[in-house]
């Protein structure tokens, strides 16, 4: 069945409704400034609660991105005050290698440095991302042709990649432009090729992390650490890898990052439960399992940026898709209550410890900071023609 073809209960987002969603989130971000502009915000909540962070997680770079979203909404510049300060610890972060021994260099520095650049001609902005890509470059292994995720480079049980660099890739394609130098593009194409050869399963779920071999280059075996089990379906994993290659297909217009996308759409959505955000896991369809919510932001990203870039009925049911994925984390998941939460959405899970995953299990069934970030950027690309950070 095309996937774009299923019948869906809930109904599409109005503009209206987008824009009142914007309104509370904006209202909520600025209610936060106080307690995050000199801090970070934790990865999760706990208790629907954001604690005050340093700036050394890799999830740093998704609030100063919600900062971002509100200036571009309000023109406040008491938003971009409180940006440019973050710009300037993720400068400190990337000059002094402070917790950067990893690959989320994009995650962490397109909605923020990256942003900062293009939205005010920041210039620290452009040289700490700038930076940042020089740093993720550092990462690849051009034996098997990846970049890779965590721990020390080469070490032979590190020596993986993870589904989620994608999103990554862009402060690589960013940089050759603004740079002139393909060096950084060059790695991106080669990490996004080895990706979808390898991680993307005959029935077009994906393994979260995947192994390669330091000596041969070639295909060792998929795993996992956050999702439920090694063969089973990561919900956020599959919604990295939908939003990833809308991204690719951005940058670099080749048929197999849009046939990948369709497929790994597909997927995910016969997965959906009647509200159509996710457990946690797709193996789980019914049940009291925890959700994802920041998985179903990421995806309706990933619909309208592709719905941008393909155009005509195809990007029209991407769009409707995508309203209705909104609808139901606007009216269900937003948080309405400050006083009960700092977050914009509730219902997100990090990572859920299972006998057959490595996680550690934190932030179950709570505020994610990305699942905040995207689904504020959805909202945005709902309500404007918006230039993207990534
Ligand atoms: N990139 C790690 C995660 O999605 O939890």
């Amino acid at each position: 069945m095309n996937a774009m073809s299923t019948e869906f209960a809930i109904a599409p987002i109005s503009d209206e409704e987008v824009k009142a969603a914007l309104d509370v989130a904006i209202a909520q971000i600025r209610r936060n400034l106080p307690d995050f502009t000199y801090k970070a915000q934790n990865h999760s909540s706990v208790n629907n609660v954001y604690p005050a962070v340093e700036n050394d997680q890799w999830t740093a770079g998704f609030w100063p991105g919600q900062i971002w979203l509100a200036y571009e909404h309000t023109g406040d510049k008491v938003f971009r005050y409180a940006a440019q300060i973050h710009v300037q610890s993720f400068l400190h972060r990337i000059e002094n290698r402070i917790a950067t021994d990893h690959h989320d260099m994009g995650f962490l520095y397109s909605p923020t440095c990256v942003a900062a650049w293009k939205l005010v001609g920041d210039e620290d902005g452009r040289k700490a991302a700038i930076l940042a890509a020089d740093q993720l470059l550092d990462r690849f292994h051009p034996v098997g042709g990846f970049l890779q995720a965590w721990g020390a480079m080469g070490a032979p049980d590190n020596y993986r990649y993870i589904i989620d660099c994608l999103l990554n890739l862009p402060l690589l394609y960013w940089a050759s432009r603004e740079t002139g130098d393909t060096k950084y593009r060059d790695v991106a194409l080669i990490h996004a090729r080895t990706t979808l050869a390898h991680s993307v399963r005959p029935n077009d779920s994906t393994y979260h992390t995947f192994y390669m071999d330091p000596v041969t280059g070639g295909p060792v075996r998929g795993a996992t650490k956050q999702g439920y089990s090694d063969d089973s379906e990561w919900a956020r994993g599959q919604a990295w890898a939908i939003y990833g290659m809308a991204l690719s297909y951005r940058y670099e217009p080749l048929p197999e990052y849009r046939d990948a996308f369709n497929r790994l759409l597909a997927f995910y959505v016969k997965r959906l439960p009647a509200d159509l955000v996710p457990y946690w896991d797709l193996i789980f369809t019914d049940g009291d399992e925890p959700r994802d919510s920041s998985s179903a932001s990421i995806v309706a990203c990933g619909l309208l940026e592709m719905a941008d870039i393909v155009g005509g009925e195809q990007a029209d049911a991407y769009r409707l898709l995508a309203r209705r994925m909104m609808k139901s984390l606007v009216d269900t998941y937003a948080v309405r209550d400050p006083s009960l939460s700092n977050g914009l959405v509730l219902h997100g899970t990090y990572s859920k410890k299972t006998p057959y995953n490595t996680c550690r299990g934190e932030g179950v069934d709570e505020c994610v900071s990305w699942g905040d970030y995207y689904f504020m950027e959805a909202l945005t690309r709902l309500a404007r023609n918006w230039s993207t950070y990534w």
